[in-house]
Order: structure tokens, then C-alpha cells, then sequence
């Protein structure tokens, strides 16, 4: 659909003389606004352009660099000096590695806030916080949420809608209404052109209601989202062509349920390097209601080069899913507040396209704070079989 902003945005350039009254199908309008949209390179379908946000690329030299931040945690214990402590330590992490890295795009990928906590008055001023190196260092983002996110004092939505306010390259969105059930409203996809990659990120929920019996939030990304996959990914097709000339990566906090049986199917520390120090089960994945949500993220996105998440701050692994053919990934604990053990360190995991070709494989490695690097991995059609 086209939206209000970006009409609004082709008529002040004098790119479009009449608005049609009419609303129809997003492919009826694209034969008559073809030659304005190319001059603009503004997709009926991404939103980004009308919102003001730079326009993301692949480099020159064809390479396009991702930085993950994860479970940062921040506000536990506001009450003492320990909890603060911890806050100054991740916010002097994400200073360090955002202009070590210069990544292209990062994404901060859920438990951004300990919500147990947080204060009803000033729960999303953590979020000022956490953009802070961000901004500070130019670079695009966007997140997910945890199930930390979701307490009594602070809502996913809350931290969205704070977070748009605050960060100017914030890539965030809400979903539709309607798509994402209950306390799940981060859902949506960001696009960098030809779009030749397309990041997807999902809410996997958790935590509890706001109100006042504070009941548990499902922990699974709601079956809704499904028939939305469904439809975004055929407006994909119909405006930017065939779904196999792009490559894509998922993103949500609580991995997937079927990842339990990755695990237990056997780590092996050379194909599949990384921390290995949590062991999966109730609540350490989504509930196995994720399972329509499964079958849609493994079969309608297609060069789904991995599937990432977080919570487990013990694993740093990645390795493939058998039944869907699809890799998962840990990414990399980032934030000092959170459960630790001595050892595991702090830090972000990378992933690098070295062409916009999404047939070329995909380096990822974790990065720890101090520089060190580990669990290199080369993700192409072989890896972890
Ligand atoms: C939530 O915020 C209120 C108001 O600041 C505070 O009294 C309460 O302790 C906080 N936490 C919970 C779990 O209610
Ligand atoms: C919120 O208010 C509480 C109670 O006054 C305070 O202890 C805490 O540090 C504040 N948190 C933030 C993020 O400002
Ligand atoms: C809180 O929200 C949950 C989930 O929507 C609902 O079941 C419960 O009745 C609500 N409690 C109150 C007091 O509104």
C-alpha cells in the first residue's frame, strides 16, 4: 500500500501532480509512477525513503558488514552501585566496538531492558541510554525484543515507539495491526536495494503483561505473523522480482523451538566453534506453538543465509537444521547486566556479504570486547552438514 508520507513526499517534489482517490493494488500503480520512482529509487513496498532514513547500500567494493549486539540488559538493580556499574560497562563495550567495527547496519537483538527493575516513569529512558553509541557513531540499526522487555513497568512497544523518537537511524518498525498477538508488535523487514538482502525481524514475546495481574506472554512468535510472511514476501516477488536473486537473514531473541533438537543432535566445537555452555530446554527456546511460524520462516524466505538469536548467553554456536535445510546462529552476549559466568566475555557477533550476490557464502565470527575473535565460520550450502 502506498502510504500518506510517501505521496506526500512525491507531490512536494513535484514528482506527482495528482493523487489517485482510488486505493488499489500496489502493482497498479507502479506502471504509471515508474519513471518518479526511479528517480527517487523509492519502492512502493519500503517504506524507508519516505520516512527520511538514509538509503542503505552494499559498498563500492560489494561487501556489506553486520554487527549484532544481544541481552544488553540494561537498569538491574538501579537501587545500588552495582547495577549502574554494569550499565556504564556495556555503554563503554558498544563505544568501543561500534568505530572498531564501522559496520554498515547493527542490530541489538532483544532484552535491550531487565524490566523486573524498571520504574513505570522512567522505564524507556534506558532506550536514551542504549542508542546513545549509535548515534554517536552514525550507524544504522534496529532491534528485537526479549522477554525482559515484556514486565509489569515496560512494554516491546513502549521501547519501539521510544526508540524511534530518540535514535534518527533507528530502522524499527511496528507491525500491522493485527499481526504479531498479544505484547508481540515487533515484526517487519528491512530492505538494503537493489534490495539484494533483506533483513527480517521477529518478536518472539515472553515476559509478562503490564497490567496490573502481570500474567505470562506467550513465548513464541505468533502464529499471525505467518500469513503476513506470506503476503510481504509476495509483494516482494511482484515488485522486486524473484525472491532467489536476494539473499535474507532472520533475526528474534528466543530461538526457534526446533533448535533443541540442533543441540541435541550433538555440537561439534570444529564444525560448530563457539561457547556451548547452555544446555537447551523449557524456556530456553520458543514454545512448540512456533511451529506454524516455523514452517513459514523456513519455507517462503528463500537464501535464508541464517536464523539468529539470543538469550542463551552462554552459546555462541552456529549449525544447521536438518529437517528445514536452514542454519541457526547464537549471536554474542553483549551487555554486562544479565546471567554471566567467568569466562564467557562480552561481545557482538559479525557477519559479512562479500557480494551482493546472494549466492556467495557469508563469513560470521564473535568478537569479543577487548578485539579477539573466534568461531569463524564460513556459511555456504555445505556448512554444518
Ligand atoms: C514499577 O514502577 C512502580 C512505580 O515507579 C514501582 O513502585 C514498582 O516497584 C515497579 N516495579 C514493579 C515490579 O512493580
Ligand atoms: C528511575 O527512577 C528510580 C527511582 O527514582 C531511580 O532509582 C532510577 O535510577 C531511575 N532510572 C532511570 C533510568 O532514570
Ligand atoms: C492482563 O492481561 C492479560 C492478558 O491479556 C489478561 O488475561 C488479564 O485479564 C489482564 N488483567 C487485568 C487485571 O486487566
Amino acid at each position: 500500500m502506498f502510504n500518506g508520507p510517501a505521496l506526500l513526499r512525491l507531490a512536494f517534489l513535484g514528482l506527482v501532480s495528482a493523487v489517485p482517490l482510488e486505493r488499489t493494488h500496489p502493482v497498479t500503480y507502479s506502471h504509471w509512477y515508474d519513471d518518479e520512482l526511479a528517480l527517487l529509487e523509492l519502492s512502493l513496498l519500503d517504506p524507508y525513503p519516505a520516512l527520511g532514513k538514509p538509503r542503505l547500500t552494499f559498498k563500492p567494493d560489494g561487501t556489506f558488514k553486520i554487527t549484532v549486539f544481544s541481552d544488553l540488559h540494561f537498569g538491574e538493580n538501579p537501587w545500588d552501585d552495582w547495577g549502574p556499574q554494569q550499565d556504564v560497562n556495556s555503554l563503554k563495550l558498544m563505544n568501543k566496538i561500534l568505530p572498531d567495527e564501522k559496520p554498515d547496519y547493527a542490530v541489538i537483538n532483544g532484552d535491550l531492558i531487565t524490566g523486573e527493575n524498571t520504574f513505570k516513569e522512567n522505564a524507556t529512558t534506558l532506550i536514551d541510554q542504549i542508542v546513545g553509541p549509535f548515534n554517536a557513531a552514525g550507524v544504522p540499526f534496529s532491534t528485537t525484543h526479549g522477554n525482559h522487555d515484556n514486565q509489569k513497568n515496560i512494554t516491546h512497544q513502549e521501547e519501539i515507539l521510544r526508540e524511534q523518537q530518540v535514535a534518527p537511524l533507528s530502522y524499527t518498525r511496528l507491525a500491522p495491526n493485527g499481526v504479531g498477538g498479544q505484547d508481540g508488535p515487533g515484526n517487519y523487514w528491512v530492505p538494503i536495494p537493489a534490495p539484494a538482502l533483506v533483513l527480517w525481524f521477529f518478536d518472539s514475546r515472553g515476559g509478562f503483561t503490564a497490567n496490573a495481574t502481570s500474567t505470562a506472554v506467550p513465548d513464541w512468535v505468533d502464529e499471525s505473523v505467518t500469513s503476513w510472511i506470506t503476503e510481504q514476501t509476495e509483494r516482494m516477488e511482484e515488485e522486486w522480482g524473484p525472491s532467489e536473486d536476494r539473499s535474507a537473514l532472520a533475526f528474534m531473541h528466543i530461538p526457534p523451538h526446533a533448535i533443541i533438537k540442533v543441540q541435541e543432535g550433538g555440537i561439534d566445537s570444529t564444525k560448530n566453534p563457539g561457547l556451548n555452555a547452555d544446555t537447551l530446554g523449557k524456556g530456553s527456546v520458543q514454545a512448540a506453538s512456533d511451529e506454524p511460524f516455523w514452517e513459514a520462516l523456513t519455507s517462503k524466505i528463500k537464501n535464508l543465509h541464517a536464523i539468529i538469536s539470543g538469550h542463551d548467553h552462554g552459546n555462541e554456536w552456529c549449525a544447521r537444521e536438518n529437517n528445514k535445510n536452514v542454519v541457526f546462529c547464537f549471536n554474542k552476549h553483549s551487555g554486562y547486566g544479565g546471567y554471566g559466568r567467568e569466562g564467557w566475555g562480552y561481545g557482538v557477533r559479525n557477519f559479512i556479504f562479500s557480494s551482493p550476490d546472494p549466492k556467495v557464502p557469508v563469513q560470521s565470527w564473535i568478537r569479543l570486547e577487548d578485539g579477539e575473535t573466534r568461531a569463524h565460520v564460513t556459511l555456504d550450502s555445505s556448512y554444518g552438514r
